[in-house]
C-alpha cells in the first residue's frame, strides 16, 4: 500500500509557526508518511491535491489575552479548496492562543476540509508541542481512516 501524504501549510510573521510546521512534517515523515511543509503564500498545490492529510497552522494575533485570531487570517481564508480533505490546525501563541484555534478550524472548514482536531503550541516549546501535535493527529487521522 502507497504510503499516506500530508502537507503542512504553515502562516509565519516572525518564524515560530514555520519551524513548528518544519517539524510537524519531519514527525510524520518519522512516522511513515510523505510529508512537506510549506508557506501559505506558497502552497505546493500538487502536494496539497495528492494530501491524505492537510494541517494548517498559524500564529495568534490578537490584544495578548482578548481578540485572538489567526494572523493574517485573510491569507489563510484565500487558501486553494481542500474539499474531500482530513485536516488537522495548529497556532502558535505567547501568552493564551484564546479561540484561535476554533476560528482556525472553521476557516479550514470552510475551504472544504473536515477538520480533526487542533493543538496550541506555545512559541518556547515547539519540539515538545509538535511532537504533541503529531502524535494526536496520527492517532485521529488512523481513526478517522477506520
Ligand atoms: C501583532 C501581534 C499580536 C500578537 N498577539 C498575541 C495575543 O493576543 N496572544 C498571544 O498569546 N500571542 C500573541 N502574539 C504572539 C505570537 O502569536 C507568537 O509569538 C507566535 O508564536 C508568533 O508566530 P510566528 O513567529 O510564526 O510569527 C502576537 C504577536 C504579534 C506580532
Amino acid at each position: 500500500m502507497p504510503a499516506s501524504t500530508a502537507i503542512v501549510i504553515h502562516e509565519s510573521l516572525t518564524g515560530h509557526t514555520r519551524r513548528a510546521g518544519e517539524l510537524i512534517a519531519e514527525r510524520l515523515t518519522a512516522a511513515g508518511m510523505d510529508a512537506v511543509a510549506c508557506a501559505t503564500t506558497r502552497v505546493d498545490l500538487a502536494a496539497l491535491a495528492a494530501a491524505d492529510l492537510v494541517v494548517v497552522g498559524s500564529w495568534t494575533d490578537g490584544i495578548v489575552i482578548v481578540g485572538q485570531r489567526p494572523g493574517r487570517a485573510g491569507r489563510l481564508r484565500k487558501l486553494p479548496a481542500m474539499a474531500g480533505k482530513r485536516a488537522a490546525v495548529y497556532c502558535t501563541y505567547a501568552v493564551d492562543p484564546g479561540r484561535t484555534l476554533d476560528k482556525l478550524s472553521a476557516i479550514v472548514a470552510d475551504r472544504g476540509a473536515t477538520v480533526l482536531g487542533g493543538f496550541a503550541i506555545h512559541r518556547t516549546r515547539l519540539e515538545q508541542g509538535a511532537a504533541d501535535f503529531t502524535d494526536r493527529v496520527l492517532d485521529a487521522f488512523s481513526r478517522a481512516k477506520g
